[in-house]
């Protein structure tokens, strides 16, 4: 383990274009290096080309990085991954289900290409040397997945965490409810090892609330009060197979994990979070507050990014809409949806960048905004300010607008990690 004085090595997977890095150095001082990434995994099955691993080596040229499947890795070069305090990454929801396998020796096993188990498997082989903290991001469905027995994933991760010796703590973030100018809600999941200062001091707590809404390290960042107090625990009964199975605790009308929660040797204790945000307190950096405040001057903005014809298209795309629909079944149902704020509201947080973000067809998702010269699309620079990304990040080698707000459609706000990892380093110095 380091020291306080030596940085917390950290190993960052799924790396896309860096967030997790960039958020954590922004904890780092002129006279103290907090983090350091000593490690990087960056892989993009569906393309030839690997760009976000070529723009992650741009901008981190320090960082030993790898270009490969995780899973490859894992399974052919283990030893290249380091020793490491910290695992952050940010991973899809998947589906998390494991099979009972014939043989016992093989033992319980997920599905391949499911990336939850490359993290689960570089903690388990890791073994006495696994890392003492966790930071992961997902999308906030995590909690309540598969539709049909809401919450099972999100036990199976729970359980295996507990299996390896680890309390785990969650919390739904909207990055806007902390003054930053993108409304993009996503689970952080924080994990401490045991026989770490965190671990045991959590331990002592006769009510989780303590720490969930009082001086834990995500409340400390991302201060919310519980919507109710935490009476029982949910209990994660049974082997990862168990849960698998088509069990009543996880019914298809709610999961037992709330927005807010921990699990401490298997109990889970949750309950809705509220944002409680005060600007004076903040750890996190909140320069730009709106989507206004992110734009660049008109001038800097070039022509393609106009809105030119297509207008009936752009309307009809953000329009309300109720009409009849057939699917290539042949079945025809009635389809309806609302009407987006169109332009975008500029003294507002922008709507969650997609990966769709990108290219000139009109879209439902894309947004568009009203400026002296018209209406127009955001440029990349506008995008990676919105997820708090240093202008001109992603502008290198030949990426194009599309990919660049691509990527950023995939990462996540840095503010977000810079108040996590700011809050993390503060407990680890207070409990050593
Ligand atoms: C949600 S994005 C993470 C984005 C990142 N946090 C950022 O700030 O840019 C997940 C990333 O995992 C990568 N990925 C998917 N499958 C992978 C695999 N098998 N091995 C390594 N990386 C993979 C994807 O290409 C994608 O960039």
């Amino acid at each position: 383990m380091s020291t306080s004085n030596t940085p917390l090595r950290t190993i960052e997977l799924f790396a896309g274009v860096g967030g997790f890095h960039l958020g954590l150095n922004k904890c780092n001082k002129d006279e103290e290096c907090i983090y350091e990434v000593v490690w990087s995994n960056q892989w993009e099955p569906s393309t030839k080309k690997q760009h976000a691993s070529e723009v992650y080596q741009a901008c981190f040229p320090g960082t030993k990085h790898t270009n490969e499947d995780i899973a490859k890795v894992i399974e052919e070069d283990f030893e290249q991954i380091p020793e490491h305090d910290l695992l952050v990454g940010g991973f899809p929801c998947q589906d998390y289900s494991v099979a009972r396998t014939l043989s016992k020796a093989e033992g319980l096993r997920g599905k391949k290409g499911v990336l939850w188990w490359s993290i689960y498997d570089i903690l388990d082989k890791k073994g006495k040397k696994a890392p003492s903290y966790l930071m992961l991001e997902n999308v906030d469905r995590l909690l309540k997945s598969p539709a049909k027995q809401r919450g099972r994933d999100f036990a199976i991760m729970l359980s295996s965490l507990n299996e390896l010796g680890y309390i785990v703590e969650w919390r739904v973030i909207n990055a806007a409810d902390y003054g930053m100018p993108q409304r993009r809600r996503r689970v952080y999941i924080m994990a401490y090892k045991k026989g770490t200062g965190i671990y045991k001091n959590i331990k002592k707590f006769k009510d989780p609330s303590e720490w969930l809404s009082g001086d834990g390290v995500m409340n400390r960042a991302f201060p919310m009060k519980l919507e109710k107090d935490i009476k029982e625990p949910f209990v994660i009964k049974g082997d990862l197979a168990d849960i698998s199975e088509n069990h009543e605790d996880y019914n298809p009308k709610k999961s037992p994990f709330d927005t807010v929660g921990i699990m401490i040797d298997g109990k889970s204790y949750s309950a809705k979070g509220i944002p409680q945000y005060n600007e004076d307190e903040a750890l996190h950096d909140t320069h730009y507050k709106t989507l206004g405040d992110v734009l660049v001057d008109d001038k800097e903005v070039p022509e393609e990014f106009y809105l030119k014809g297509d207008m009936e298209k752009w309307e009809y795309m953000k329009g309300s809409k109720k009409e009849e629909r057939t699917t290539s079944a042949g079945y025809t149902y009635c389809y309806s949806e609302g009407a987006m704020v169109f332009p975008d509201a500029l003294d507002n947080a922008s709507r969650t960048i997609v990966t769709g973000e990108g290219g000139s067809t009109p879209s439902r998702f894309k947004h568009v905004v009203k400026t002296k010269k018209g209406l127009r699309r955001l440029t990349p620079v506008e995008l990676e300010r919105l997820n708090m990304f240093p202008d001109n990040h992603t502008n290198k080698l030949d990426c194009t607008a599309a990919k660049r707000a691509f990527f950023m459609g995939n990462a996540l706000v840095v503010g977000i990690v810079e108040g996590l990892g700011k809050s993390l380093k503060e407990k680890i110095d207070l409990l050593k």
